[in-house]
């Protein structure tokens, strides 16, 4: 169990409180208006907590990455959306640690909340370095020493060895905010001694991570079974020796997946009956759903789900378990024809008493999609974090908070 300190460990009142959530959201292309602020409204709850204690809060967030289409300079807009989320005024100021950032944080009073500039147009920002290193950064130099507490509240960044994330907790004592501290015990709870069966839904497209999340879990004893669909169940079929049909061949070699079958062998070879590969597909034949068993493949038409069949063979062993994660889609729910398998399986996870736990930006679009998003026991609001966390991976964000509870003598 990841040890951290939490807001309950540290005195925030008149103190100066630098937080750093994951603000970055989906932005409307062409208005430049924020899509989704889910992200936004749950770290409004750690920043309502700090305000109701006091503090004076300093926010460092970043939006899009630079040279993208969703990098946004200012985060203004962020700073309104939060203002709604909190129901009370949230200052900004269009700099970062210049003498105008400077000056608005020593000016806060307590219950105050300050946002500054996107993060990300400091260049030494995204450098991947030590947390020693980058607290020599102009970044942490200039405002680590106008406060007194540095809170990481966000989980979906602490996969990155950031300035922002690692560096001020080099220098300041570091706590986790709520969304953290719920993100980690959830985490820890379906990947340390889950309850059992334990199965792991794996779909979507993010097949090369997904061998990695396998083998972890498998190894490990952490998944009793691991259920594929999407891209991940194509790519399995073909290490069965089962040939697809030229449409969707075509997909997995064009997204550059191929080369991932010899992978999945060893991993069927290695961990014999502990994964369910699809049993029946769907493809799409001139504007309908057909269904095909996978005995009966190649289809010449492009396969977009798991088949009526699997999908109940798939909700059926979810209902046994008493815990399951999942990550990635079944098919492409984005059409509505194809959505029924990874409907069929998700509403059976969110039906079922066992501890559930969704994360990934596609599937938690689909949750939303579906109407699931609130059913399930837990939904990380991570993308690249969560599936670096379900690998196995230690997280440099993870690791700062463990040293700064470590320093502190928990
Ligand atoms: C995310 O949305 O997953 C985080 O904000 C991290 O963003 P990044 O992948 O641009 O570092």
């Amino acid at each position: 169990m990841v040890k951290f300190l939490t807001l309950d460990d540290v005195d925030v009142s008149g103190k100066t409180v630098i937080v750093r959530p994951d603000f970055n959201v989906p932005i409307d292309p062409e208005t430049r208006e924020i899509l989704d602020d889910t992200r936004i409204r749950e770290h409004a709850r750690t920043i309502k907590e700090l305000v109701e204690k006091g503090a004076k809060v300093v926010i460092i967030a970043h939006q899009g990455r630079p040279g993208e289409p969703e990098f946004m300079e200012s985060l203004e807009k962020h700073a309104r959306a939060l203002e709604r989320a909190l129901g009370r005024p949230v200052k900004y100021v269009h700099d970062l640690y210049g003498p105008e950032a400077k000056e608005a944080i020593k000016a806060l009073k307590p219950g105050e909340v300050l946002v500054l500039k996107n993060v990300r147009t400091f260049p030494e920002e995204r450098k991947k370095k030590s947390p020693e290193e980058h607290a020599k950064s102009e970044l942490v130099r200039e405002l680590a020493p106008l406060a007194d507490v540095f809170v990481l509240d966000g989980f979906s960044v602490a996969h990155r060895a950031h300035a922002s994330v690692v560096g001020f907790a080099a220098v300041l004592p570091a706590v986790a905010g709520r969304v953290m501290e719920r993100e980690l015990r959830s985490l820890e709870r379906a990947l340390e001694k889950p309850e059992k069966p334990c199965i792991f839904v794996l779909g979507g497209a993010k097949a090369e991570k997904c061998v990695d999340i396998i083998r972890y879990v498998l190894e490990n004893n952490i998944a009793d079974k691991v259920l594929t669909g999407g891209l991940v169940g194509h790519l399995f079929l073909k290490a069965k020796g089962i040939d697809l049909g030229r449409p969707s061949e075509e997909v997995l070699e064009k997204k550059g997946l191929i080369g991932l079958v010899d992978a999945m062998k060893e991993l069927l070879d290695a961990f014999p009956g502990k994964i369910e590969v699809p049993r029946d597909v769907a493809y799409e034949i001139y504007g309908d759903r057909g269904e095909v068993y996978v005995k009966a493949l190649p289809v010449d038409h492009p396969i977009y789900d798991i088949g009526l069949e699997t999908a109940e063979h798939y909700a059926s062993l979810v209902k046994d378990a008493r815990s399951v994660v999942v990550s990635g889609p079944m098919g492409v729910y984005e059409k509505p024809m194809f959505l029924e398998g990874t409907w069929r399986v998700f509403n059976a996870v969110a039906k079922s008493s066992a501890f559930s736990l969704a994360g990934g930006g596609d599937t938690v679009a689909a949750l939303k999609t579906l109407g699931l998003f609130d059913k399930f026991s837990f939904v990380s609001l991570a993308g690249g974090a969560f599936i670096e966390y379900l690998m196995g991976k230690k997280l440099p964000g993870v690791e700062v908070l463990e040293k700064a509870a470590e320093k502190a003598g928990k």
